[in-house]
């Protein structure tokens, strides 16, 4: 267990720093984005046919897209190189200026996205909050607001996150989502789901995408989480809205060129990496139990420990071998994925209990 670890200083306060990896050897449970290609996703990178995208010619990142539209029943989908990115086109796609999004307290898009559908798109939000990140339509039916002209912000959508990262990878039932969409249709309002890792909830819960897909307007989803790929997301919905979307990413910055490179990465982990996501929710179990949470109480690949010492135990695990980080004054969150096997997080469960 020598590999150097130092932290990032420029984030205050101390309690809330992550510590970042230099190099050596160590069980990294910080987050699902900290996976490394595979040997076989680099050789399927390096052999992807390429063309200039934003001329519509790179045949990889087309099959990509038809491929992840397919998957969630929708009519089209596009490239983007982040979730946040792939967030902030699908949550304008649905929201203009000056109206709102209704989400969850805890959503990436209310707490992670650093206000970027305020800053970029001039959207404002109002949140519900639920202990489990869950759906509370009766809360949600109080906040919305009808377009009642010069007077209030109206909601034109509402934003749910399945799995919710900050609610420690919790699922949100489809029955609920279901309800939501029956709601939204009455008031005419849209649905966005943050799909991030969708994948995971259709592992955990064996609920098929399409019935995720089907009860949302539009959809962001990530590769570079669980399904390992080192980039990419993508946004899916309908025809127009994508259309709509590929001008506003341009506009942003965010249209490349011979990307198929990445497109083939996402594609080699559509292929091998999905089904296996059922042994990330597995270790994290096994950690839940090390760290004193209930297993029952984990639904996917990530782990939440309320801790009065976090920051201290995030250091000590870090003595230890093991990389975990805080999300909070007293919150520690342990995530597992491609790069945790399970001789490591038998390892890793093995330290934690320990401290
Ligand atoms: C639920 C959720 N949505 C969106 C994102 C944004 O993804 P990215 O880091 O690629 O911008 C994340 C990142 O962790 C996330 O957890």
């Amino acid at each position: 267990m020598s590999r150097r670890v130092r932290w990032l200083t420029h984030r205050p306060p101390a309690a809330h720093r992550t510590p970042v990896v230099e190099d050596g050897d160590v069980i990294d449970l910080r987050s699902d984005t900290v996976t490394q290609p595979t040997e076989e996703m680099r050789a399927a990178m390096a052999r992807a046919e390429v063309g200039d995208d934003v001329y519509g010619e790179d045949p990889t990142v087309r099959a990509l897209e038809e491929r992840v539209a397919d998957l969630l029943g929708h009519e089209a989908a596009l490239f983007t190189p982040t979730g946040s990115m792939a967030n902030v086109l699908a949550v304008r796609s649905l929201v203009g200026p000056g109206q709102e999004v209704l989400c969850e307290s805890r959503a990436h898009i209310a707490r992670a996205e650093l206000g970027a559908h305020g800053a970029l798109s001039g959207i404002t939000m109002r949140t519900w909050i639920h202990p489990e990140g869950q759906v509370d339509l009766p809360t949600i039916r109080s906040l919305f607001a009808p377009d009642m002209g010069p007077f209030f912000v109206p909601t034109a959508a509402i934003s749910v996150e399945n799995t919710h990262n900050f609610a420690g990878g919790a699922v949100l039932p489809l029955a609920d989502l279901r309800d939501l969409r029956e709601f939204a249709t009455g008031v005419g309002a849209g649905i966005h789901l943050d799909g991030a890792r969708i994948w995971n909830a259709h592992v955990a819960t064996g609920t098929p995408l399409r019935e995720y897909g089907a009860v949302a307007d539009v959809v962001s989803v990530c590769l570079s989480k669980g399904l390992g790929a080192p980039v990419g997301s993508l946004v899916v919905g309908s025809a127009d809205a994508i259309a709509e979307a590929r001008v506003q990413r341009k506009r942003m910055g965010g249209g490349m060129r011979q990307v198929g490179i990445l497109a083939a990465a996402g594609l080699h982990a559509l292929d091998h990496h999905v089904e296996r996501l059922a042994e990330d929710h597995a270790h994290a179990r096994l950690l839940a139990e090390a760290c004193g949470v209930d297993p029952e109480s984990v639904a996917t690949n990530i782990v939440v420990v309320e801790r009065p010492d976090a920051a201290d135990f995030v250091a000590r695990a870090r003595e230890a071998g093991v990389l975990i980080a805080t999300v909070g004054p007293t919150t520690v969150r342990l995530v597992t994925h491609l790069g945790v096997d399970r001789a490591a997080a038998e390892a890793a469960a093995k330290a934690l209990s320990g401290l």
